[in-house]
Formats: structure tokens, sequence, C-alpha cells
């Protein structure tokens, strides 16, 4: 399948079947050993690196062509795979069996000094970011990169194959666009046939994938690229890709099971066996029980308890000045006695960076009893706390909106910490029934938690009016091992409902028609019931590949200052363009 008709194999195909053929290959020199009558050329391609080895009998020019070759130049070698002597054999490579002596060597493309290194031993530290990302395609040059991308691809073609496979159809939907509020900034493409007018870049295929269902395809997927001006961390980039898919006549279970079937196959297809169905927790424990919407269930017994009830008659004065609406909420560590008082107080402060109020705690050693509200406890208090020996218990005190962040920063750390054997390696859960709505800090005012698409909870609708807070979701998220893997809901279908949560949000009819019209207008002509979800793709190829960024899995990646250190983008746009644009800039 290699072969062309300039070689016959890719170097890092070649086995100890391959022994005694004449081969032909191509690729770039990733180190030289120059042995005196010896030169030995390790060459490298995408399937990996195979020794070609140029000794004293090869023909004076290959002699001489391979003794002035520098590293990452390319060259096309002919020769005849040989056995290693058992002694020579390289157990670290595939191809560490054989090498290839070379009877013709050819070079193809010189190469100027790489300003980073490609070949590099595995204890040599990578070179800073930026320079990774000046020089892309040497750093992709790199086996690490390599294999990255090809994973990438697997997955790709894996999630295509698996939603194929089940009945959904692969429909492109448009990059110039209308805004699709998914709680980011747009990125603005200006027109310039109409003046002082914009297209908008889509943070998601959202309306048009409800719009496909309407039009009665019934499922479609699409492998989406989507574009965001937000603040970026390792895990969001401002274009990324979504497994992005929708289906009719489906209730929130139908969807999460077509999101279970992906799922477990992109697992499969990188080596792991998950179990199906996924657990479900809704969204009031997962916030009850670990303090955030992603539990890292892989450490569910580390949960946080009310402990209020237990504590109020000790007399504790941390717990004493928080009153109104405040619980006592903590955390009973088994083994976290081995927690050192420095562990203790840097946890203390993880606490307080957050918001919270710090942290009060006892440890229990033998009948030993110590930490900074030890002299408050018995032994038989702490044992009410299902505190045992070796354990220890942190608390916090103040409303859930302070201490569940808290806690679950603190257990997050924890976890760093003490390292305890997770109860499985791959816990995968839906978390459901969010809320509807959110309060926006500062005013109050009931703001969308997701999308405005997002259908009430049939239970709740009556409460749209009012109590909109109080009113839950058909939204779901799958998570895994404490990532939010992609969220979706079942949607508005009813042009009445998806008209008073727009005036929930605030906009005027006028408002509604300007920017959502088209939908309405949509929904009033036949809208099936439908749901669907987004898997994000970019933060599945990380996990998946045991990568610590998004910028490890995706080719040109942004700066989390959101530029294009390679090709150097955004730039500046030359006035006769802008001008063509009818855009002054101003700063
Ligand atoms: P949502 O906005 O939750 O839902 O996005 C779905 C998933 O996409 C990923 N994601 C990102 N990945 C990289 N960089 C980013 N900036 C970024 N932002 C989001 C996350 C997230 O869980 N239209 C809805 C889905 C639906 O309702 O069907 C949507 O886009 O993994």
């Amino acid at each position: 399948m290699s072969g062309t008709t300039r070689r016959t194999h890719r170097c890092g195909e070649l086995r100890a079947e391959h022994v005694g053929q004449l081969v032909k290959l191509g690729g770039w020199v990733h180190r030289r050993r120059d042995l005196g009558g010896i030169v030995f050329i390790d060459l490298r391609d995408r399937a990996g690196i195979v020794q070609v080895a140029v000794g004293p009998d090869a023909p004076e020019e290959v002699r001489r062509s391979a003794s002035g070759l520098t590293g990452e130049s390319v060259v096309e070698v002919f020769g005849k795979v040989v056995a290693r002597p058992a002694d020579m054999k390289n157990p670290e490579l595939a191809t560490g069996d054989i090498e290839v002596h070379a009877t013709k060597l050819v070079k193809v493309g010189s190469a100027v000094t790489p300003e980073i290194p490609v070949a590099r031993a595995k204890s040599e530290e990578l070179p800073a970011e930026e320079l990774r990302l000046k020089y892309r395609h040497l750093d992709l040059r790199r086996p690490e990169m390599q294999a990255n991308l090809i994973l990438r691809h697997r997955l790709l073609q894996r999630a295509r194959k698996t939603l194929s496979d089940l009945e959904f159809l692969e429909i492109e939907t448009p990059i110039l666009t209308k805004p699709t509020p998914e709680g980011a900034r747009d990125y603005l493409v200006p027109s310039r046939v109409h003046p002082g007018e914009c297209y908008a870049l889509p943070q998601s295929p959202q309306i048009y994938k409800q719009l496909l269902m309407v039009s009665g395809f019934d499922r479609y997927f699409q492998l989406a690229r989507c574009f965001r001006d937000e603040d970026l961390r390792y895990d969001r980039q401002p274009e990324f890709t979504q497994i992005d898919l929708e289906a009719s006549f489906v209730g929130a279970e139908d969807v999460q099971g077509f999101v279970e079937a992906v799922l477990t196959a992109l697992w499969d297809e990188a080596g792991h066996a998950v179990e199906r169905p996924f657990r479900r927790i809704t969204w009031q424990e997962s916030m009850e029980r670990y303090g955030t919407d992603k539990p890292d269930l892989r450490y569910e017994g580390l949960a946080i308890v009310d402990w209020t009830a237990q504590v109020e008659s000790l007399g504790v004065p941390f717990f004493a000045a928080h009153k109104d609406g405040a619980r006592v909420r903590g955390l009973a560590v088994k083994g976290g006695g081995a927690l050192s008082r420095k562990d203790v107080d840097q946890l203390a402060e993880t606490a307080k960076q957050f918001g919270g109020a710090g942290l009060a705690w006892v440890k229990r050693q033998g009948d030993q009893l110590s930490g900074s509200v030890a002299k408050h406890f018995s032994l038989e208090a702490l044992g009410r706390l299902g505190v045992g020996d070796g354990d220890a218990a942190l608390m916090t005190v103040g409303p859930d909106r302070v201490t569940s962040p808290v806690l679950d920063k603190v257990r997050q750390e924890l976890i760093r910490r003490l390292a305890p054997p997770p109860a499985r390696p791959h816990a995968f859960c839906w978390v459901v029934d969010f809320p509807l709505f959110e309060s926006e800090p500062g005013t109050g005012r009931p703001v969308f938690a997701h999308h405005p698409f997002t259908a009430p909870h049939p239970e709740d609708v009556a409460k749209l009016d009012r109590e909109p807070l109080a009113c839950r979701a058909l939204h779901y998220d799958a998570v895994y091992n404490g990532h939010e893997l992609g969220s979706g809901s079942i949607r508005i279908t009813e042009p009445a409902l998806q008209r008073t949560v727009f005036r929930h949000l605030g906009l005027s009819p006028q408002e509604t028609e300007a920017r959502f019209g088209f939908l309405l207008t949509a929904l009033a002509a036949g809208a099936p019931p439908h749901g669907g979800f987004a898997v994000g793709f970019d933060r599945v190829a990380m996990l998946l590949a045991g990568a610590g960024s998004l910028r490890d899995v995706i080719a040109f990646p942004k700066t989390t200052a959101a530029r294009a250190l390679f090709e150097g983008a955004p730039a500046p746009a030359r006035p006769e363009d802008l001008a063509a644009l009818h855009i002054q800039v101003t700063a």
C-alpha cells in the first residue's frame, strides 16, 4: 500500500520477514553515526525509523554521499534488507531486527541546520512551546507528534464510520453565517459587497442542525469546525472540532445511546474497553457530592459530605462565624493522616484562593487527634464524621455557591497529592437535569446556562415565569475522569415556548425576530421532536493521546493569546483591503 514509483516501503514498516528483499526507501536523516569504516543512518518517515548501513563494500559514490549527509536532509535509498547479528539488534526500534545495506543513496532535499531538534534523547527536554509553534514543520516531524496526528486521523475515521453505520447523514453547514449563541464572542467577517454588514463564523452548527431536523433529515452529523473568541486555556482553542450530531423522534436516552456508541468506539480505537451504559448522575447530586458539574468518578468514594448537624454542638468558632444559609461541608479523607502540616496549609491556601474561608482540619493517628480544630473534637465526634484511625477530616463553611467550587478544588488537589488507587481507569458519566438558567453574577438576572434552544424539563415548564432559576433543563453533559467531553439537549420545538425563553433572556420581540426569526419560521413549519449533542473532539484526542494540551493534537494550533506563530496570524490588514471592506481602524 505504501509503494509508489519512487519507493517500495515506508522506512518504519520493514521487519524480519523482509530480509533478503531489495527495497527503495525515502525519508529524513534522523541521526547519522560515522564509525570510520561504516556509516549508520537512521532514516525516518511517518511509519518510524530504520537503520541504513553504508559499509566498506558499498559503492564509492554511496560512501561519499553518506559521509556528507546532515540531519533532516531527505534521501532516497536503494538497498537490501539484512538481518542484524543477535548482539546488534535494537529492541527499542520496531525495525530493530534488521537493517538496510545501501547500494544507492541520493540526497533529494538538503536541509539547513534545524532551528529546533527533531531527534531527541528521551531525557532531553522539549524546546520552549513558542519555538515549537514557530517551527511547527519541524516539531510535527517528531515521532510523538506524528503519533498524535495519526491517532487523531484514526479517531475521526472511526467516529465517521460509527455514525454512518447508525444511519446518521454527514451534512456540511455554512462557515460564513449568522451569530449562533454558545456563550462566547463571535469572529466576524466583514462583507465587501454589503457595507457595514458582517458574517459570523459559527460557534457551533446548532441552529443549522435543528433546521435539518425540521427538513426531515432525521439523523445528521458533522465533524464540524467551530470558532469562539473566548479566553483560552490548555483545553480551549479559538477554532476547534466537534463531533456534532442531531436526531429526530428521540428522547434524551436515545441521544445518549448514540453518543455512548461513538465514545466507546473511540476508546476502543485507542485500545481501551469501556462499559456501557454510562452512569447517570443529576446535576444536583453532582454539585452536592463533588462540588462540580464534571465529577471525577474514578475516586467516587472521596465525596463531599454535609456535616452541619454533626458539628453544630461542638462550639467551633470558625463554623459559628458563618451563619445564615451556611453549611459545614467537608471531605473525610481515608489515609489523610499522611498529610503533613505543610500539605494542609497548602490545601487551605487553595481554598482561600478559590474564594473560601479556609479549611478547618482534624486528623487521627491512634488515639491522638491533631489539627486546627482538634481541641473541639473527641474520638466519638470524629467517628460520627466517618473519620477513623489514620484518616483526616477537612472542613469548610459557607453558602454552597462558595463551598462547592472550593471543595472541588481541594478534592482535586488531594487526589494529586495522595494518589489513591482509582476504582476504575475510565469513569464516564452522564450529568443530567442541569438548571435551565443561571443567575448572572452581580445582577442576579437569569441568563441561559447553555444555549437558548434547550427544552425545559416538562415537570418544570410551569415554573418558567414564577421561578425561572428553579427550572431544570433537558440538558446532559458527558463527563470522563473529571473532563467535560461534550454536551447536548432535547430542543424546544414550539415557537411560542421558544419566544418565551427569548423573552426571559431579555430579548425584545423585535430583537428575537431579527436574530432568530428564521428559526421560529422553521419551527412553525412542522418541527419533529429532536435533540442532539456535540463531542469536543480535540479534547477526546488529547485525552486518548495522553497529551497535556489541545495544541499537541492539532497540527497548527493557536497560542493562548490566539496567535498562529508559524504563519503569523492575525496580521495587520493592508489599507486597501480595509478600504474595500469599508473599515476604518481607530485604535
Ligand atoms: P458546547 O458549547 O458545550 O455545546 O460545546 C460542546 C463541546 O465542545 C468542546 N468545546 C471546546 N473545545 C475546544 N476549544 C473550545 N474553545 C471549546 N468550546 C467547547 C467541549 C464542549 O463540551 N451546540 C452545543 C451542543 C448541542 O447542544 O448539541 C454546543 O456547542 O468539549
